[in-house]
């Protein structure tokens, strides 16, 4: 198979993490005899640096010929003080938008290798997976500033729709079928309007999907019964907002948020692949980021894009072959370089 990947380094330890994802993918593609054409694109506060805005319509138009993305991360110090629709983290919102990926799957699981540096007591794993609305919400509402009747006033709106959040339900509820047949939908339906039709609508179609057992869960007592109890979760699905919320504080569960992956998905099979956290500007070229998230990014790619799941497997098995080892990057108290771990899972494939 050709793979005619997209590049999106971006910002801060972005341009590390990648180098680091492609290394692996590179191994892995040679050694199933597959091709592999990367096509660099700019994106985020680089991309302010270049054209003066961070999604350039280049990018855009480059996302849309390849046949998937993988995303390092954008944004920064130096680009915090630009306005709301020039800062870096447009680029993301604009590249889900114009490439349709309403679908942000983000699985959270404990490595037993790492059940140490979990918070909890008693927790030796856990395995959940986030399905998190990425195109809709407070995230891409109607907002602005007016003047009221005390002064300056500031609004972001939350709407969702019934077919944005059916699309949303059907693929955490196809998602669970594959896995533990659990989906507890995460609302704030004793408040929000909104929250109110999304109930009603995940319950139309909980009733459909009858092997799946279903529950509703407000998010403050999601945000509780996380910590409290992890195991009783399979698949989360919930709003563009208290996805990007709950998903932070999940990552804290596995020991490190630099741990975990990311895919946004659309309608068809190009996705936007990315580890969950940031650009890290404090360790910047300091070559000790942790690589596995996006590592794991690009196994995501292999299979949910590619179809190629024994070669997806390949890279998550030598991820958790070099954890067992105890090789370990600072983030997760060891002293492991990227390039140092990088070269341990590239001995595992
Ligand atoms: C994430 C990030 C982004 C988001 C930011 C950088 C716009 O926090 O992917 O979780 O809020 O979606
Ligand atoms: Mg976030």
């Amino acid at each position: 198979m050709k793979l005619n990947i997209a590049l999106i380094k971006g910002d801060g330890i972005g341009p590390e993490i990648v180098d680091s994802a492609t290394k692996v993918l590179n191994k892995v593609l040679e050694k199933y005899n597959h091709k592999v054409v990367y096509t660099e694109l700019l994106a985020g506060g680089c991309a302010i640096d270049e054209f003066g805005i961070p999604l350039p319509q280049s990018t855009i138009d480059g996302a849309l010929r390849s046949d998937s993305v993988l995303l390092g991360a954008v944004g920064g110090p130096k680009w915090d003080t630009l306005p709301g629709h020039l800062r870096p983290e447009r680029a993301l919102l604009g590249l889900r938008k114009e490439l349709g990926l309403y679908a942000n799957i983000r699985p959270v699981r404990l490595f037993s290798a790492l059940k140490d540096r979990c918070p909890l007591r008693n927790v030796d794993s856990f395995d959940i997976v986030i399905v998190r609305e990425l195109t809709g919400g407070m995230y891409f509402g109607k907002s602005g500033r007016t003047i009221g009747e005390n002064g300056e006033e500031a609004y972001d709106t939350e709407t969702y729709s019934v077919m944005e959040i059916e699309r949303i339900g059907r693929t955490a509820f196809e998602y669970a079928r594959k896995r533990r047949k659990k989906v507890t939908s995460v609302d704030k339906a004793n408040v929000l309007e909104s929250s109110r039709l999304w109930r009603e609508v995940m319950h139309r179609l909980a009733k459909e999907y009858r092997d799946i057992e279903y529950g509703d869960m407000l998010v403050d007592n999601a945000a509780m019964q996380l910590i409290r109890n992890p195991l009783q979760f399979d698949v989360i699905v919930t709003s563009n907002m208290f996805g990007d919320i709950l998903s932070d504080e999940a990552s804290q569960l596995t020991g490190s948020i630099g741990l975990l992956p990311s895919a946004s998905l659309g309608g068809c099979k190009r996705g936007l692949y990315e580890p969950i956290h940031g650009s890290a500007p404090d360790i910047m070229g300091k070559g000790i980021a942790n690589p596995i998230a996006t590592i794991l990014s690009a196994a995501m790619m292999l299979s949910y894009s590619f179809n190629l799941d024994k070669e997806a497997k390949e890279i998550e098995d030598a991820v958790e072959a070099v954890l067992n080892q105890g090789y370990l990057t600072a983030d997760l108290g060891g002293n492991m370089t990227t390039d140092e771990i990088t070269e341990k899972i590239l001995e595992q494939i």
